[in-house]
Protein backbone atom coordinates (compact mmCIF):
# COMPACT_ATOMS: atom_id res chain seq x y z
CA UNK A 1 0.00 0.00 0.00
CA UNK A 2 1.30 3.36 -0.80
CA UNK A 3 0.09 6.47 -0.04
CA UNK A 4 -0.93 9.07 -2.17
CA UNK A 5 -1.18 12.75 -1.64
CA UNK A 6 -3.18 14.33 -4.16
CA UNK A 7 -3.81 18.18 -4.66
CA UNK A 8 -6.36 19.96 -7.55
CA UNK A 9 -5.73 23.86 -8.55
CA UNK A 10 -7.62 26.00 -5.92
CA UNK A 11 -10.79 27.69 -7.75
CA UNK A 12 -11.19 30.99 -7.37
CA UNK A 13 -13.80 32.12 -5.70
CA UNK A 14 -15.73 34.86 -8.01
CA UNK A 15 -18.80 32.61 -9.44
CA UNK A 16 -18.93 29.08 -11.09
CA UNK A 17 -16.37 27.70 -13.17
CA UNK A 18 -16.84 26.51 -16.56
CA UNK A 19 -16.49 23.14 -17.90
CA UNK A 20 -13.11 23.67 -19.23
CA UNK A 21 -11.75 24.78 -16.07
CA UNK A 22 -13.08 21.29 -14.30
CA UNK A 23 -11.71 18.89 -17.11
CA UNK A 24 -8.28 21.32 -16.05
CA UNK A 25 -7.67 20.45 -12.66
CA UNK A 26 -10.35 19.11 -10.55
CA UNK A 27 -11.56 16.68 -12.69
CA UNK A 28 -8.79 14.80 -13.37
CA UNK A 29 -7.75 14.88 -9.92
CA UNK A 30 -10.62 12.89 -8.94
CA UNK A 31 -10.34 10.17 -11.41
CA UNK A 32 -6.72 9.35 -10.03
CA UNK A 33 -7.66 10.03 -5.94
CA UNK A 34 -11.02 7.51 -7.06
CA UNK A 35 -8.22 4.94 -8.73
CA UNK A 36 -5.55 5.18 -5.79
CA UNK A 37 -8.24 4.55 -3.51
CA UNK A 38 -9.90 1.63 -5.74
CA UNK A 39 -6.59 0.36 -6.11
CA UNK A 40 -6.44 0.15 -2.18
CA UNK A 41 -3.75 2.93 -1.42
CA UNK A 42 -3.85 5.57 1.24
CA UNK A 43 -5.48 9.18 -0.44
CA UNK A 44 -5.43 12.56 1.08
CA UNK A 45 -7.21 14.27 -1.98
CA UNK A 46 -6.93 18.28 -0.76
CA UNK A 47 -9.06 20.99 -3.09
CA UNK A 48 -10.09 24.15 -1.65
CA UNK A 49 -11.26 27.97 -2.44
CA UNK A 50 -9.17 30.19 -3.47
CA UNK A 51 -10.25 33.38 -2.03
CA UNK A 52 -8.27 36.29 -2.34
CA UNK A 53 -7.03 39.14 -4.68
CA UNK A 54 -8.69 41.61 -6.79
CA UNK A 55 -11.59 39.31 -8.59
CA UNK A 56 -12.62 38.39 -5.41
CA UNK A 57 -13.18 41.67 -4.20
CA UNK A 58 -14.47 43.51 -7.25
CA UNK A 59 -17.04 40.32 -7.86
CA UNK A 60 -17.97 40.89 -4.03
CA UNK A 61 -18.55 44.78 -5.00
CA UNK A 62 -20.81 43.60 -8.10
CA UNK A 63 -22.72 41.37 -5.94
CA UNK A 64 -23.25 44.33 -3.21
CA UNK A 65 -21.63 42.39 0.01
CA UNK A 66 -18.96 42.52 2.05
CA UNK A 67 -16.07 40.66 0.27
CA UNK A 68 -15.97 37.76 3.19
CA UNK A 69 -19.78 36.87 3.09
CA UNK A 70 -19.39 36.92 -0.46
CA UNK A 71 -16.75 34.49 0.00
CA UNK A 72 -18.50 32.25 2.58
CA UNK A 73 -21.63 31.52 0.62
CA UNK A 74 -19.51 31.34 -2.59
CA UNK A 75 -18.42 28.85 -1.14
CA UNK A 76 -20.89 26.82 -0.31
CA UNK A 77 -22.29 26.98 -3.81
CA UNK A 78 -18.93 25.55 -5.08
CA UNK A 79 -18.40 23.08 -3.10
CA UNK A 80 -22.77 21.90 -3.83
CA UNK A 81 -21.63 22.16 -7.37
CA UNK A 82 -18.58 19.78 -6.67
CA UNK A 83 -20.55 17.35 -4.67
CA UNK A 84 -22.77 17.15 -7.77
CA UNK A 85 -20.15 16.29 -9.98
CA UNK A 86 -18.62 13.57 -7.41
CA UNK A 87 -15.69 15.23 -6.79
CA UNK A 88 -14.23 13.00 -3.83
CA UNK A 89 -12.56 15.72 -1.76
CA UNK A 90 -11.04 14.67 1.22
CA UNK A 91 -12.01 18.48 2.82
CA UNK A 92 -12.82 21.29 0.46
CA UNK A 93 -10.63 23.92 2.06
CA UNK A 94 -10.85 27.90 1.76
CA UNK A 95 -7.61 29.88 1.15
CA UNK A 96 -8.98 32.73 3.50
CA UNK A 97 -8.64 30.11 6.43
CA UNK A 98 -7.05 30.98 10.01
CA UNK A 99 -4.87 27.69 9.25
CA UNK A 100 -3.93 29.41 5.65
CA UNK A 101 -3.14 33.32 7.29
CA UNK A 102 -0.87 31.86 9.79
CA UNK A 103 1.30 29.22 7.64
CA UNK A 104 1.31 31.81 4.97
CA UNK A 105 3.04 34.45 7.50
CA UNK A 106 4.96 31.50 8.94
CA UNK A 107 6.19 31.14 5.66
CA UNK A 108 6.88 35.06 4.50
CA UNK A 109 8.97 34.97 7.93
CA UNK A 110 11.05 31.76 7.37
CA UNK A 111 11.41 33.79 4.00
CA UNK A 112 13.06 36.95 5.18
CA UNK A 113 15.38 35.00 7.69
CA UNK A 114 16.87 32.98 5.01
CA UNK A 115 17.40 36.53 3.21
CA UNK A 116 15.59 35.26 0.40
CA UNK A 117 12.98 38.94 0.47
CA UNK A 118 13.62 42.20 -0.11
CA UNK A 119 12.24 45.23 0.17
CA UNK A 120 11.45 47.25 -2.78
CA UNK A 121 9.89 51.60 -2.77
CA UNK A 122 8.04 51.71 -6.65
CA UNK A 123 5.37 54.07 -7.90
CA UNK A 124 2.16 52.81 -8.23
CA UNK A 125 -1.36 54.54 -9.16
CA UNK A 126 -3.51 55.91 -6.09
CA UNK A 127 -6.37 57.28 -6.06
CA UNK A 128 -7.57 60.17 -4.29
CA UNK A 129 -11.21 59.91 -4.51
CA UNK A 130 -10.61 56.77 -3.02
CA UNK A 131 -8.12 56.86 -0.70
CA UNK A 132 -6.51 54.20 -1.83
CA UNK A 133 -3.69 52.53 -4.52
CA UNK A 134 -5.32 50.73 -7.28
CA UNK A 135 -3.92 47.37 -8.47
CA UNK A 136 -4.28 45.73 -10.98
CA UNK A 137 -7.79 45.17 -12.25
CA UNK A 138 -9.02 48.41 -10.43
CA UNK A 139 -7.42 50.58 -13.14
CA UNK A 140 -9.04 50.91 -16.17
CA UNK A 141 -8.32 53.12 -19.60
CA UNK A 142 -8.03 53.09 -22.97
CA UNK A 143 -5.25 50.37 -24.64
CA UNK A 144 -2.26 51.62 -26.19
CA UNK A 145 -1.76 49.33 -28.36
CA UNK A 146 -5.54 48.43 -29.70
CA UNK A 147 -7.54 51.42 -28.72
CA UNK A 148 -9.87 49.24 -26.47
CA UNK A 149 -11.32 51.47 -24.30
CA UNK A 150 -11.85 48.92 -20.87
CA UNK A 151 -8.16 47.64 -20.83
CA UNK A 152 -7.32 46.74 -17.59
CA UNK A 153 -4.38 47.70 -15.64
CA UNK A 154 -2.33 44.78 -16.19
CA UNK A 155 -3.88 42.99 -19.10
CA UNK A 156 -5.73 44.17 -22.45
CA UNK A 157 -8.63 41.63 -22.46
CA UNK A 158 -9.22 42.68 -26.25
CA UNK A 159 -5.78 42.57 -27.94
CA UNK A 160 -3.93 40.54 -24.25
CA UNK A 161 -1.30 42.80 -24.13
CA UNK A 162 0.58 42.45 -20.91
CA UNK A 163 0.20 46.15 -19.15
CA UNK A 164 1.32 48.15 -16.54
CA UNK A 165 -0.96 50.73 -15.07
CA UNK A 166 0.95 53.53 -16.81
CA UNK A 167 0.78 52.75 -20.13
CA UNK A 168 -2.81 53.17 -20.27
CA UNK A 169 -4.46 56.36 -21.75
CA UNK A 170 -6.92 58.27 -20.11
CA UNK A 171 -6.79 55.98 -16.92
CA UNK A 172 -9.90 55.92 -14.15
CA UNK A 173 -11.19 54.47 -10.89
CA UNK A 174 -13.13 51.39 -11.82
CA UNK A 175 -14.37 52.07 -7.84
CA UNK A 176 -15.47 55.42 -8.36
CA UNK A 177 -14.87 56.19 -11.82
CA UNK A 178 -12.49 59.09 -10.78
CA UNK A 179 -9.68 60.46 -13.17
CA UNK A 180 -7.59 61.58 -10.52
CA UNK A 181 -4.73 59.55 -10.03
CA UNK A 182 -1.26 59.82 -9.34
CA UNK A 183 1.89 57.58 -9.14
CA UNK A 184 3.05 57.32 -5.12
CA UNK A 185 5.40 55.62 -3.83
CA UNK A 186 4.60 52.58 -2.05
CA UNK A 187 6.91 49.91 -0.52
CA UNK A 188 6.33 46.07 -1.29
CA UNK A 189 8.25 42.80 -0.93
CA UNK A 190 10.03 40.55 -3.48
CA UNK A 191 10.34 37.25 -3.19
CA UNK A 192 14.17 36.37 -4.48
CA UNK A 193 13.54 34.08 -6.90
CA UNK A 194 16.51 34.58 -8.82
CA UNK A 195 18.74 34.01 -6.04
CA UNK A 196 17.27 30.17 -6.05
CA UNK A 197 17.24 29.87 -9.95
CA UNK A 198 20.19 26.94 -9.97
CA UNK A 199 18.57 25.40 -7.01
CA UNK A 200 14.99 25.69 -8.82
CA UNK A 201 16.49 24.92 -12.17
CA UNK A 202 18.37 21.25 -10.62
CA UNK A 203 15.22 20.26 -8.85
CA UNK A 204 13.80 20.46 -12.40
CA UNK A 205 16.17 18.96 -13.93
CA UNK A 206 15.91 15.50 -12.02
CA UNK A 207 12.66 15.43 -12.61
CA UNK A 208 11.85 11.96 -13.91
CA UNK A 209 9.12 11.46 -16.44
CA UNK A 210 7.12 14.74 -15.90
CA UNK A 211 4.99 15.62 -18.78
CA UNK A 212 6.66 17.77 -21.61
CA UNK A 213 4.04 20.43 -20.87
CA UNK A 214 5.07 21.35 -17.23
CA UNK A 215 8.89 20.92 -17.81
CA UNK A 216 9.02 22.83 -21.00
CA UNK A 217 6.91 25.63 -19.16
CA UNK A 218 8.86 25.68 -16.24
CA UNK A 219 12.11 26.11 -18.38
CA UNK A 220 10.55 29.01 -20.13
CA UNK A 221 10.57 30.69 -17.30
CA UNK A 222 13.65 29.98 -16.11
CA UNK A 223 15.44 31.05 -18.93
CA UNK A 224 13.41 33.79 -20.34
CA UNK A 225 14.98 37.01 -21.07
CA UNK A 226 17.43 37.85 -17.61
CA UNK A 227 16.36 34.68 -16.70
CA UNK A 228 13.98 33.88 -13.33
CA UNK A 229 12.49 37.25 -11.84
CA UNK A 230 12.47 38.37 -8.71
CA UNK A 231 8.40 38.23 -7.97
CA UNK A 232 6.33 41.22 -6.12
CA UNK A 233 4.53 39.32 -3.32
CA UNK A 234 2.33 41.77 -1.50
CA UNK A 235 -0.50 44.23 -2.70
CA UNK A 236 -2.58 47.44 -1.43
CA UNK A 237 -5.66 45.80 -0.69
CA UNK A 238 -7.75 45.04 2.49
CA UNK A 239 -8.48 41.45 1.72
CA UNK A 240 -6.20 39.05 2.04
CA UNK A 241 -3.84 37.98 4.45
CA UNK A 242 -1.73 40.68 6.35
CA UNK A 243 1.56 40.53 6.14
CA UNK A 244 3.41 39.65 8.87
CA UNK A 245 7.23 38.26 9.78
CA UNK A 246 5.53 34.69 11.55
CA UNK A 247 3.42 36.58 14.08
CA UNK A 248 5.32 39.31 14.21
CA UNK A 249 3.91 43.21 12.57
CA UNK A 250 6.54 44.11 9.16
CA UNK A 251 7.39 47.47 9.87
CA UNK A 252 6.63 49.54 6.75
CA UNK A 253 4.26 47.37 5.63
CA UNK A 254 1.39 47.78 7.81
CA UNK A 255 -2.35 47.55 5.95
CA UNK A 256 -0.94 45.80 3.12
CA UNK A 257 -1.59 41.82 2.41
CA UNK A 258 0.16 39.04 0.46
CA UNK A 259 -0.19 38.50 -3.11
CA UNK A 260 -3.08 36.24 -4.13
CA UNK A 261 -0.58 33.99 -5.71
CA UNK A 262 1.59 33.93 -3.03
CA UNK A 263 -0.82 32.21 -0.11
CA UNK A 264 -3.02 30.18 -2.40
CA UNK A 265 -0.39 27.25 -2.89
CA UNK A 266 0.71 27.20 0.99
CA UNK A 267 -3.23 26.38 1.10
CA UNK A 268 -2.60 22.92 0.24
CA UNK A 269 -0.91 22.72 3.05
CA UNK A 270 -3.74 25.32 5.31
CA UNK A 271 -6.30 22.54 3.80
CA UNK A 272 -4.64 19.61 5.41
CA UNK A 273 -4.79 21.37 8.87
CA UNK A 274 -8.54 22.52 8.07
CA UNK A 275 -9.42 18.58 7.47
CA UNK A 276 -7.64 17.90 10.64
CA UNK A 277 -10.05 20.36 12.41
CA UNK A 278 -12.82 19.57 10.67
CA UNK A 279 -12.61 15.94 12.35
CA UNK A 280 -11.77 14.34 9.15
CA UNK A 281 -8.07 13.40 9.76
CA UNK A 282 -5.72 13.16 13.05
CA UNK A 283 -2.62 13.90 11.47
CA UNK A 284 -1.72 16.18 8.27
CA UNK A 285 2.24 16.02 9.17
CA UNK A 286 2.62 12.79 8.03
CA UNK A 287 1.84 14.07 5.01
CA UNK A 288 3.00 17.20 4.34
CA UNK A 289 6.29 16.99 6.60
CA UNK A 290 9.51 14.57 5.82
CA UNK A 291 10.18 14.25 9.08
CA UNK A 292 6.94 13.42 10.20
CA UNK A 293 6.46 10.35 7.57
CA UNK A 294 5.88 12.52 4.49
CA UNK A 295 8.75 11.33 3.06
CA UNK A 296 7.20 7.74 1.27
CA UNK A 297 3.98 10.15 0.28
CA UNK A 298 4.07 10.70 -3.36
CA UNK A 299 2.83 14.05 -4.14
CA UNK A 300 0.95 14.58 -7.04
CA UNK A 301 -0.54 17.83 -8.56
CA UNK A 302 -3.31 19.07 -11.25
CA UNK A 303 -3.94 22.19 -13.08
CA UNK A 304 -3.88 23.99 -16.18
CA UNK A 305 -1.31 25.09 -18.26
CA UNK A 306 -1.39 28.65 -17.08
CA UNK A 307 -0.62 27.73 -13.58
CA UNK A 308 2.62 25.70 -14.33
CA UNK A 309 4.89 28.33 -13.78
CA UNK A 310 3.37 29.33 -10.32
CA UNK A 311 3.91 25.35 -9.34
CA UNK A 312 7.53 24.66 -10.77
CA UNK A 313 8.62 28.07 -9.75
CA UNK A 314 7.22 30.15 -7.11
CA UNK A 315 6.01 27.68 -4.69
CA UNK A 316 8.98 25.16 -4.83
CA UNK A 317 10.87 28.64 -3.59
CA UNK A 318 9.09 29.25 -1.09
CA UNK A 319 8.87 25.24 -0.13
CA UNK A 320 12.70 25.27 -0.74
CA UNK A 321 13.47 28.05 1.05
CA UNK A 322 11.93 27.86 4.00
CA UNK A 323 14.47 25.78 5.15
CA UNK A 324 12.08 23.47 6.53
CA UNK A 325 11.11 20.06 5.87
CA UNK A 326 8.49 20.43 3.70
CA UNK A 327 6.97 17.97 0.94
CA UNK A 328 7.80 18.95 -2.68
CA UNK A 329 5.61 17.92 -5.28
CA UNK A 330 6.86 14.53 -6.99
CA UNK A 331 4.79 14.77 -10.40
CA UNK A 332 3.02 17.81 -11.70
CA UNK A 333 0.07 16.69 -14.11
CA UNK A 334 -0.91 19.71 -16.23
CA UNK A 335 -3.04 20.50 -18.79
CA UNK A 336 -4.08 22.49 -22.11
CA UNK A 337 -7.19 24.40 -22.63
CA UNK A 338 -10.33 23.01 -23.79
CA UNK A 339 -12.32 25.48 -26.42
CA UNK A 340 -16.42 25.47 -26.57
CA UNK A 341 -17.36 24.95 -30.16
CA UNK A 342 -15.34 27.50 -32.09
CA UNK A 343 -14.06 29.37 -29.42
CA UNK A 344 -13.14 29.92 -25.82
CA UNK A 345 -14.78 29.09 -22.58
CA UNK A 346 -14.99 32.47 -21.10
CA UNK A 347 -15.48 33.06 -17.09
CA UNK A 348 -15.46 37.23 -17.59
CA UNK A 349 -17.76 36.68 -20.96
CA UNK A 350 -19.97 34.09 -19.59
CA UNK A 351 -19.43 31.83 -22.58
CA UNK A 352 -19.94 28.38 -22.89
CA UNK A 353 -21.55 25.88 -20.31
CA UNK A 354 -20.92 26.26 -16.70
CA UNK A 355 -21.03 23.12 -13.93
CA UNK A 356 -23.77 24.15 -12.50
CA UNK A 357 -25.83 24.66 -16.22
CA UNK A 358 -24.06 20.99 -17.01
CA UNK A 359 -25.55 19.31 -14.22
CA UNK A 360 -29.25 20.97 -14.59
CA UNK A 361 -29.30 19.27 -18.13
CA UNK A 362 -27.65 15.71 -17.70
CA UNK A 363 -26.37 13.64 -14.82
CA UNK A 364 -22.66 14.04 -14.25
CA UNK A 365 -21.20 11.11 -15.12
CA UNK A 366 -22.11 11.95 -19.08
CA UNK A 367 -19.88 14.83 -18.51
CA UNK A 368 -17.27 13.02 -16.79
CA UNK A 369 -17.20 10.96 -19.44
CA UNK A 370 -16.71 13.22 -21.92
CA UNK A 371 -14.69 15.42 -20.42
CA UNK A 372 -12.50 12.86 -19.39
CA UNK A 373 -12.31 10.95 -22.96
CA UNK A 374 -11.28 14.40 -24.30
CA UNK A 375 -9.31 15.59 -21.57
CA UNK A 376 -7.07 18.35 -23.26
CA UNK A 377 -3.26 16.68 -22.59
CA UNK A 378 -1.55 16.89 -25.50
CA UNK A 379 -3.06 19.78 -27.33
CA UNK A 380 -6.03 22.26 -26.60
CA UNK A 381 -9.24 20.53 -27.30
CA UNK A 382 -12.78 21.11 -28.36
CA UNK A 383 -16.32 20.65 -27.14
CA UNK A 384 -19.16 20.47 -29.71
CA UNK A 385 -22.44 19.14 -29.12
CA UNK A 386 -21.97 17.05 -32.39
CA UNK A 387 -19.06 15.12 -30.62
CA UNK A 388 -20.73 15.20 -26.91
CA UNK A 389 -24.04 13.31 -28.51
CA UNK A 390 -22.03 11.24 -30.41
CA UNK A 391 -19.87 10.14 -27.63
CA UNK A 392 -22.59 9.52 -25.17
CA UNK A 393 -24.38 7.68 -26.98
CA UNK A 394 -22.23 5.46 -28.35
CA UNK A 395 -19.40 4.61 -25.45
CA UNK A 396 -22.29 4.97 -22.44
CA UNK A 397 -25.54 4.00 -23.69
CA UNK A 398 -24.48 1.69 -26.84
CA UNK A 399 -21.60 -0.06 -25.20
CA UNK A 400 -21.61 -0.13 -21.68
CA UNK A 401 -25.05 0.57 -21.42
CA UNK A 402 -26.56 -1.75 -23.51
CA UNK A 403 -24.57 -5.09 -22.67
CA UNK A 404 -25.46 -4.49 -18.81
CA UNK A 405 -29.37 -4.31 -19.97
CA UNK A 406 -29.23 -6.95 -22.32
CA UNK A 407 -27.68 -9.49 -20.29
CA UNK A 408 -29.50 -8.74 -17.35
CA UNK A 409 -32.84 -8.87 -18.71
CA UNK A 410 -32.41 -12.08 -21.13
CA UNK A 411 -31.44 -13.20 -18.14
CA UNK A 412 -35.34 -12.29 -16.03
CA UNK A 413 -36.63 -13.68 -19.16
CA UNK A 414 -35.06 -16.98 -19.09
CA UNK A 415 -33.66 -17.85 -15.72
CA UNK A 416 -35.62 -15.19 -13.95
CA UNK A 417 -33.32 -12.97 -11.31
CA UNK A 418 -31.07 -14.93 -9.97
CA UNK A 419 -27.29 -15.96 -11.86
CA UNK A 420 -27.60 -19.45 -13.17
CA UNK A 421 -25.69 -22.30 -13.14
CA UNK A 422 -24.96 -23.59 -16.74
CA UNK A 423 -22.03 -25.44 -17.85
CA UNK A 424 -18.13 -24.71 -18.00
CA UNK A 425 -16.07 -22.25 -19.95
CA UNK A 426 -15.13 -23.12 -23.50
CA UNK A 427 -12.27 -21.57 -25.81
CA UNK A 428 -14.45 -18.72 -26.31
CA UNK A 429 -14.39 -17.72 -22.87
CA UNK A 430 -10.86 -18.64 -22.37
CA UNK A 431 -9.76 -15.93 -24.98
CA UNK A 432 -12.06 -13.61 -23.68
CA UNK A 433 -10.50 -13.86 -20.35
CA UNK A 434 -7.44 -13.66 -21.72
CA UNK A 435 -8.04 -10.58 -23.66
CA UNK A 436 -9.36 -8.71 -20.62
CA UNK A 437 -6.57 -9.94 -18.72
CA UNK A 438 -4.46 -8.08 -21.18
CA UNK A 439 -7.04 -5.00 -21.45
CA UNK A 440 -6.79 -4.82 -17.81
CA UNK A 441 -3.04 -4.32 -17.92
CA UNK A 442 -2.98 -1.85 -20.21
CA UNK A 443 -6.19 -0.03 -18.22
CA UNK A 444 -4.04 0.25 -15.69
CA UNK A 445 -0.65 1.54 -17.00
CA UNK A 446 -2.47 4.18 -17.97
CA UNK A 447 -4.09 5.04 -15.57
CA UNK A 448 -0.76 4.71 -13.35
CA UNK A 449 0.84 7.17 -15.56
CA UNK A 450 -1.63 9.21 -15.41
CA UNK A 451 -2.77 9.42 -19.29
CA UNK A 452 -6.23 10.02 -19.23
CA UNK A 453 -6.80 10.02 -22.75
CA UNK A 454 -5.67 6.75 -23.24
CA UNK A 455 -7.11 4.98 -20.14
CA UNK A 456 -10.13 6.13 -21.23
CA UNK A 457 -9.63 4.13 -24.68
CA UNK A 458 -8.43 0.95 -22.75
CA UNK A 459 -11.28 1.21 -20.51
CA UNK A 460 -13.59 1.28 -23.32
CA UNK A 461 -12.00 -1.57 -25.08
CA UNK A 462 -13.00 -3.42 -22.15
CA UNK A 463 -16.79 -2.66 -22.66
CA UNK A 464 -16.22 -3.35 -26.20
CA UNK A 465 -14.40 -6.83 -25.73
CA UNK A 466 -17.73 -8.05 -23.49
CA UNK A 467 -20.43 -6.50 -26.07
CA UNK A 468 -18.53 -8.74 -28.89
CA UNK A 469 -18.47 -11.68 -26.60
CA UNK A 470 -22.60 -11.17 -26.39
CA UNK A 471 -23.36 -10.63 -29.88
CA UNK A 472 -21.01 -13.41 -30.67
CA UNK A 473 -22.21 -15.92 -28.77
CA UNK A 474 -25.59 -14.75 -29.08
CA UNK A 475 -27.13 -16.62 -26.17
CA UNK A 476 -30.83 -15.95 -27.26
CA UNK A 477 -29.98 -18.06 -30.59
CA UNK A 478 -28.07 -20.70 -28.06
CA UNK A 479 -30.70 -21.22 -25.38
CA UNK A 480 -32.73 -22.86 -28.23
CA UNK A 481 -30.31 -25.70 -28.14
CA UNK A 482 -28.70 -26.15 -25.34
CA UNK A 483 -29.39 -23.87 -22.38
CA UNK A 484 -27.16 -25.12 -20.25
CA UNK A 485 -24.30 -23.57 -22.37
CA UNK A 486 -26.57 -20.75 -22.67
CA UNK A 487 -26.86 -20.16 -18.78
CA UNK A 488 -22.71 -20.17 -18.76
CA UNK A 489 -22.55 -17.49 -20.89
CA UNK A 490 -25.13 -15.47 -19.00
CA UNK A 491 -23.74 -16.45 -15.97
CA UNK A 492 -20.27 -15.03 -17.42
CA UNK A 493 -22.30 -11.82 -18.43
CA UNK A 494 -23.54 -10.82 -15.04
CA UNK A 495 -20.15 -11.49 -13.34
CA UNK A 496 -18.55 -8.91 -16.38
CA UNK A 497 -21.15 -6.02 -15.28
CA UNK A 498 -19.49 -6.49 -11.93
CA UNK A 499 -16.61 -6.20 -12.84
CA UNK A 500 -16.87 -3.66 -15.27
CA UNK A 501 -18.53 -1.61 -12.61
CA UNK A 502 -15.76 -1.28 -10.51
CA UNK A 503 -13.32 -0.99 -13.31
CA UNK A 504 -15.25 2.30 -14.44
CA UNK A 505 -15.66 3.63 -11.27
CA UNK A 506 -13.38 6.01 -11.29
CA UNK A 507 -14.61 7.91 -14.57
CA UNK A 508 -18.50 7.08 -13.52
CA UNK A 509 -18.78 6.90 -10.13
CA UNK A 510 -22.54 6.87 -10.33
CA UNK A 511 -23.39 4.31 -13.12
CA UNK A 512 -20.69 2.01 -11.29
CA UNK A 513 -22.42 2.45 -7.87
CA UNK A 514 -26.12 1.58 -9.17
CA UNK A 515 -24.78 -1.16 -11.49
CA UNK A 516 -22.98 -3.16 -8.14
CA UNK A 517 -26.26 -2.38 -6.45
CA UNK A 518 -28.51 -3.77 -9.14
CA UNK A 519 -25.49 -6.74 -8.99
CA UNK A 520 -26.32 -6.50 -5.16
CA UNK A 521 -22.63 -7.35 -5.51
CA UNK A 522 -21.02 -6.94 -2.09
CA UNK A 523 -17.53 -5.32 -1.87
CA UNK A 524 -15.90 -4.06 -5.26
CA UNK A 525 -12.80 -5.19 -4.97
CA UNK A 526 -10.02 -3.72 -7.73
CA UNK A 527 -9.57 -7.40 -9.91
CA UNK A 528 -5.84 -9.30 -9.03
CA UNK A 529 -7.11 -12.03 -11.43
CA UNK A 530 -9.73 -11.44 -13.90
CA UNK A 531 -10.77 -15.51 -13.94
CA UNK A 532 -11.03 -15.28 -9.86
CA UNK A 533 -13.14 -11.48 -10.32
CA UNK A 534 -15.41 -13.50 -12.86
CA UNK A 535 -16.62 -15.73 -10.13
CA UNK A 536 -17.53 -13.17 -7.36
CA UNK A 537 -21.39 -13.42 -8.33
CA UNK A 538 -21.96 -17.21 -7.89
CA UNK A 539 -24.60 -19.66 -9.49
CA UNK A 540 -27.82 -19.04 -7.36
CA UNK A 541 -26.87 -15.32 -6.62
CA UNK A 542 -30.12 -12.64 -6.95
CA UNK A 543 -29.42 -9.76 -9.07
CA UNK A 544 -32.23 -6.58 -10.58
CA UNK A 545 -31.92 -5.50 -13.60
CA UNK A 546 -30.72 -1.96 -13.49
CA UNK A 547 -32.69 0.76 -14.02
CA UNK A 548 -31.78 2.40 -17.67
CA UNK A 549 -28.11 3.20 -16.51
CA UNK A 550 -27.59 5.66 -19.58
CA UNK A 551 -30.06 7.42 -21.57
CA UNK A 552 -29.27 8.71 -25.13
CA UNK A 553 -29.04 12.43 -25.97
CA UNK A 554 -31.24 13.36 -28.75
CA UNK A 555 -30.97 15.14 -31.78
CA UNK A 556 -34.16 17.65 -30.47
CA UNK A 557 -31.99 18.01 -27.23
CA UNK A 558 -28.59 18.51 -29.08
CA UNK A 559 -29.90 21.12 -31.01
CA UNK A 560 -31.67 22.65 -28.47
CA UNK A 561 -28.57 23.17 -26.34
CA UNK A 562 -27.11 24.17 -29.24
CA UNK A 563 -28.89 27.38 -29.30
CA UNK A 564 -29.15 27.56 -25.36
CA UNK A 565 -25.89 27.91 -24.80
CA UNK A 566 -25.00 29.73 -28.07
CA UNK A 567 -25.27 33.22 -26.08
CA UNK A 568 -23.56 34.47 -23.29
CA UNK A 569 -24.52 33.64 -19.65
CA UNK A 570 -25.10 36.81 -17.54
O1 LIG B 1 -5.98 29.71 -11.91
C1 LIG B 1 -6.65 29.54 -10.92
O2 LIG B 1 -7.83 29.18 -10.97
C2 LIG B 1 -6.03 29.74 -9.56
N1 LIG B 1 -7.05 30.07 -8.60
C3 LIG B 1 -5.28 28.51 -9.18
C4 LIG B 1 -4.56 28.55 -7.89
S1 LIG B 1 -3.79 27.07 -7.62
C5 LIG B 1 -2.87 27.27 -6.28
F1 LIG B 1 -1.83 27.84 -6.37
F2 LIG B 1 -3.39 27.12 -5.21
ZN1 LIG C 1 -5.42 46.07 -26.48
Amino acid sequence: MTRHLITSAIPYINGIKHLGNLVGSQLPADLFARYQRVRGHEVLFLCATDEHGTPAELAAKKAGKPVAEYCAEMHQVQAEIARGFRLSFDHFGRSSSPQNYKLTQHFAGRLADAGLIREVSEKQMYSHADGRFLPDRYIEGTCPNCGFDSARGDQCDNCTKQLDPVDLINPHSTISGSTDLEMRETKHLYLRQSAMKDQLEQWIDTREGWPVLTTSIAKKWLNDGDGLQDRGITRDLDWGVPVMKGDQPWPGMEGKVFYVWFDAPIEYIACAQEWVEAGKGADWERWWRTDKGAADVTYTQFMGKDNVPFHTLSFPCTILGSGEPWKLVDYIKSFNYLNYDGGQFSTSRGRGVFMDQALEILPADYWRWWLLSHAPENSDAEFTWENFQTSVNKDLADVLGNFASRVTKFCRSKFGETVPEGGTYGPREEALIAALSQGLAAYQAQMDAIEVRKAAQELRALWVLGNEYLQEVAPWTTIKTDAETAAMQIRLGLNLIRLYAVLSSPFIPDASAELLTAMRAEGAEWPGDVAQALQALPAGHAFDVPEVTFRKITDAEREDWQVRFAGVRS
